[in-house]
């Protein structure tokens, strides 16, 4: 794998889950492979379990790791092609992408959706120049409008947990006081479709989410109808996504927050979300807190699911 932005980078889905069960008994196994080797972290956003995980799961492969965060300390980059540089940016992306290129072997990139321009984020402006213009490989660790490494630990939490063959996993839209970006849920839709589960996506109507994420997918308005049976209960806030209104918060309609009304219609259902979570908005505390709740495993194998795709770049540098 040289660069991984989606499920589908990283080939043999079966595979690669035994890989990461096979890692999380032996978290060191391939320390080897990464002597020698440096990993480049560029945060243009804040991180907690992102920034931990991934730097210990490069550890894990014996590499060493350099953090940049774009906003503290480095020179204000300007994104845009074009532009006549008289403001308080110092540096253009398109040079410092190569000069970051030149002191690394491979490169993790956060960089969320923006939302001044729908199309600049779902085009995927940043990452992508960093795999045009760095010369390494370069993975994602959440990008404007997707977020796989999340994803990845999300299934391998789900298989660790589920007691049927093909479970029902439902992604809920739920409050939130800020426009929070599509990443996680168009990750976590698209993962949950491409490895054969039942996936029903609720949300109020005008936060549908892209097709080319939701294919395969049941969407359903009615949240209690689409808890109904659920083994897994995901919840999530997300924006509006649509062209004509995208970014935009539609509602902030609190009978969404995930309680133990809605959990009572599923079938004993695992309650997961990414963190980090705004309680009594998202989730209420007996639900986060209940022994159903997987926040804290998921947040676990992000380390795994990190170190699984690290060790797919590096086994083709
Ligand atoms: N879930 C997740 O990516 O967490 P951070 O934003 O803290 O990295």
């Amino acid at each position: 794998m040289r660069h991984f932005t989606n499920v589908h980078d990283l080939g043999d889905l079966h595979l690669a889950l035994q890989e990461a069960l096979e890692i999380k008994k032996d978290r060191t196994k391939y320390v080897e492979l990464g002597r020698n080797k440096t990993l480049l972290m560029v945060f243009f956003n804040s991180s907690l379990r992102t920034r931990l995980s991934t730097q210990k799961a490069a550890m894990n492969l014996g590499m060493n790791v350099i953090v940049l965060d774009v906003n503290q300390g480095a020179w204000k980059l300007e994104t845009e092609r074009g532009v006549i540089m008289d403001g308080d940016k110092s540096e253009h992306l398109l040079e410092a992408i190569p000069v970051m290129g030149c002191y690394c072997d491979v490169i993790g990139v956060r960089s969320f959706a923006r939302f001044e321009s729908r199309e600049d984020d779902y085009s995927e402006k940043i990452i992508t120049q960093f795999i045009q213009y760095s010369g390494r490989p370069v993975f994602s660790m959440e990008a404007a409008t997707g977020h796989p490494l999340q994803s990845f630990a999300d299934w391998i939490t789900i298989e660790e947990h589920k007691t049927k063959e093909r479970p029902k996993v439902v992604l809920t839209w739920a409050p939130h006081p800020k426009a929070l970006p599509q990443a996680v849920p168009n990750s976590f839709a698209q993962w949950m479709v491409a490895v054969g589960y039942d996936v029903v996506i609720t949300h109020p109507e005008g936060y549908e989410l892209d097709e080319r994420f939701t294919k395969g997918a049941t969407i359903e308005y009615d949240q209690m109808k689409a808890f109904e049976g659920a083994d897994f209960i995901y919840a999530k806030n997300w924006s509006a996504a649509s062209p004509e209104n995208y970014g935009q918060i539609l509602s902030k309609d609190m009978d969404w927050t995930v309680s133990s009304r809605q959990m009572a219609v599923t079938d004993n259902a695992y309650f997961m979300h990414c963190l980090p979570v705004r309680r009594n908005m998202i989730v209420t505390d007996d639900v986060i807190e209940g022994p159903r709740s997987l926040v804290i495993p998921e947040a676990a194998n992000r380390e795994i699911s990190a170190t699984v795709v690290l060790k797919k770049i590096l086994e083709n540098l």
